[in-house]
């Protein structure tokens, strides 16, 4: 079977992006590349990584600017102690190495500013050196790939796919390969609607297999405790509305709400139409006339995403059973939360 680096590396060679510093090999650029794109989009730092390397194109003349000038190189790109830690490690590698760029891992890990994503972006491209690069683009990849539930942004988690990664590293083209994972998962493998459809490595990605892609990567406290999705049902059915009382146990205990469909992530309507709760509110025969998408709403400790759609039956249906029926003109005399009054005065206004 053909390995997953190798399909990845296929696919870098018709999809990936041609970038200036997949140019060279000379550490000293790849690293201010990579510092540049710490914190920064490839389209915005292109420019700058182009600008400083023209200004300063090796690291004497780096370490022999002032610290002013680095920084007004610098400036726009925010987060400016990456430009000073460029600044004193290009004096480290004058003072400490005669001015050539160290060549092994240890040595430009201990450099200032330099962890281990960016240690190893470098000695692999530059080097050649087996080191796998993993970044929020690869953890995610990584992640998906192996269908990994362990939270990423804990120590053991980013071991586990540090790990995997390692394993998946083509070690005769390390800097490809590395540069061929932070593509995939910026162009293909992405945050919020990922390209399964074109994607090459579908058949062997176990989160597709199991319908996890869009959980994956897991982080703490992400998800079921800090998001929660909410769908209102604003049923009508001649003249009233449904409102329920909420119990125990959750928030806004003992207020009213519409009958609610609540799920782990966003769902379209046909998601929720097609599921068990919305059919059993709604029974087989119902008509949608509006749906409307409230802004993020904030409590404490969660943001509620809320969509509320209008529904109107011919009949109740028996799990209407737990709710009062409204006549229109008093569901303001009912205790609400905030959330709810907001989407009544878009609604009744
Ligand atoms: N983001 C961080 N490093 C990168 C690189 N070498 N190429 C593209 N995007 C990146």
């Amino acid at each position: 079977m053909e390995s997953i680096a190798s399909i990845l590396l296929d696919w870098y060679g018709r999809a990936g992006r041609d970038l200036p510093w997949r140019h060279t090999r000379d550490p000293y650029r790849i690293w201010i590349s990579e510092v540049v794109l710490q914190q920064t989009r490839v389209a915005q730092g292109t420019d700058y990584y182009l600008r400083f390397t023209e200004r300063f194109p090796d690291v004497e003349s780096l370490a022999a600017a002032s610290e002013d000038e680095v920084l007004r190189m610098w400036q726009g790109l925010g987060y400016y102690s990456r430009a000073r830690n460029l600044h004193a490690a290009a004096r480290a590698v004058v003072a400490g190495h005669g001015g050539r760029f160290p060549a092994s891992y240890e040595a430009v890990r201990a450099l200032p500013g330099v962890g281990e994503y960016t240690a190893a972006a470098v000695c692999s491209a530059a080097f050649g050196l087996p080191v796998a690069a993993v970044d929020g683009n690869v953890l995610r990849v990584v992640s998906r790939l192996f269908d990994v539930a362990e939270p990423v942004d804990a120590a053991a988690g980013r071991r586990a796919v540090t790990a995997l990664a390692q394993e998946l590293l083509d070690v005769r083209r390390p800097g490809v390969f590395n540069q061929a994972m932070m593509d995939f998962g910026a162009t293909c493998c992405t945050p919020a609607r990922p390209a399964c459809a074109e994607c090459p490595l579908a058949e062997r990605c176990l989160a597709r297999a199991a319908d996890t892609v869009t959980l994956r990567p897991v982080k703490r406290g992400r998800a079921t405790v800090s998001d929660r999705w909410f769908d209102y049902l604003h049923i009508t059915c001649g003249g009233r509305t449904y409102l329920r009382r909420r119990g125990a146990g959750d928030i806004w205990q003992g207020l009213y709400e519409f009958p609610l469909v609540e799920s782990g992530r966003a769902l379209d309507f046909a998601g929720l139409s097609s599921g068990d709760a919305f059919r059993v509110w709604t029974g087989g025969v119902w008509r949608l006339t509006g749906s409307v998408v409230m802004p993020p709403h904030r409590l404490s400790h969660r943001t509620i995403h809320a969509v509320f759609h209008r529904i109107e039956l011919p009949a109740p249906t028996p799990a209407l059973a737990s709710c009062v029926a409204v006549p229109q003109e008093r569901v303001g005399e009912y205790a609400v939360p905030r959330l709810i009054e907001n989407y009544f005065s878009r609604t009744y206004r």
